[in-house]
């Protein structure tokens, strides 16, 4: 705190972080999820890749690793990724919310669904990411990627699943989120939602011709 009376160097002033438009993911605090993560999770990839593959948010072993979808998410998506003959490593992977939001449950930390004002403020740095990127496509996985990418707004998963959305210059595709299909309890149920998935990321292909 200022001590009162006390001069105070307008060069403090401005090394103050802005709070508003921080100049790093590490040092943001525009939402409060900083605060219980171990590091933010920035999106990783092709520089300019032609497609955005969006996610939620990191899960525990992602809040560990730094690196996106390398838990159980990350290993049925690769396994998507493989069935439609997708490059994880031609593509740009990332999360609506780079932080990961969790509740004690013993000793496991369980994901928590974000809030759409987190959404809302993690959206600075996808704007950044799409910026930087320029993808032809965007593929958000489930309806808080969908949320982030279009704002909010009353078009769901289920309405726009295999019908691509041209917006802001990108054609959107939505496919299920893979933590979605890794719960679906009935295996032949399962294996559709999967087939969902691939399909999306075929269409995603198709619209870059
Ligand atoms: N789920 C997500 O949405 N993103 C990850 O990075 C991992 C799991």
């Amino acid at each position: 705190g200022r001590k009162s009376g006390a001069t105070i160097p307008i060069t403090a002033e401005k090394a103050q972080p802005d709070r508003e438009q921080p100049s790093s993911l590490d040092e943001c605090r525009r939402c409060e999820l900083w605060q219980y993560a171990t590091q933010a999770v920035p999106g990783e990839g092709a520089k300019h890749a032609p497609i955005m593959v969006v996610g939620e948010q990191p899960g525990d072993q992602e809040d560990l690793a730094g690196q996106p979808f390398v838990g159980p998410a990350g290993k049925l998506l690769d396994r998507v990724f493989a069935q439609a003959e997708v490059d994880r490593k031609a593509i740009y992977l990332t999360n609506a919310v780079k932080h990961f939001k969790w509740e004690p449950k013993g000793k496991r930390r369980i994901h928590k669904t974000p809030a759409q004002r987190e959404v809302e403020a993690c959206h600075y740095w996808l704007e950044k990411e799409l910026a930087a990127v320029k993808p032809k496509v965007i593929v958000a996985m489930g309806s808080t990627a969908l949320k982030s990418v279009l704002g909010k707004g009353s078009v769901t998963l289920k309405d726009t699943l295999g019908k691509p959305i041209r917006h802001d210059g990108y054609w959107v595709v939505t496919i299920y989120h893979p933590s979605y299909v890794l719960r679906v309890p009935d295996e032949a149920a399962k294996q559709e939602a999967f087939s969902v998935m691939v399909k999306g990321l075929r269409l995603a292909h198709e619209l870059l011709e």
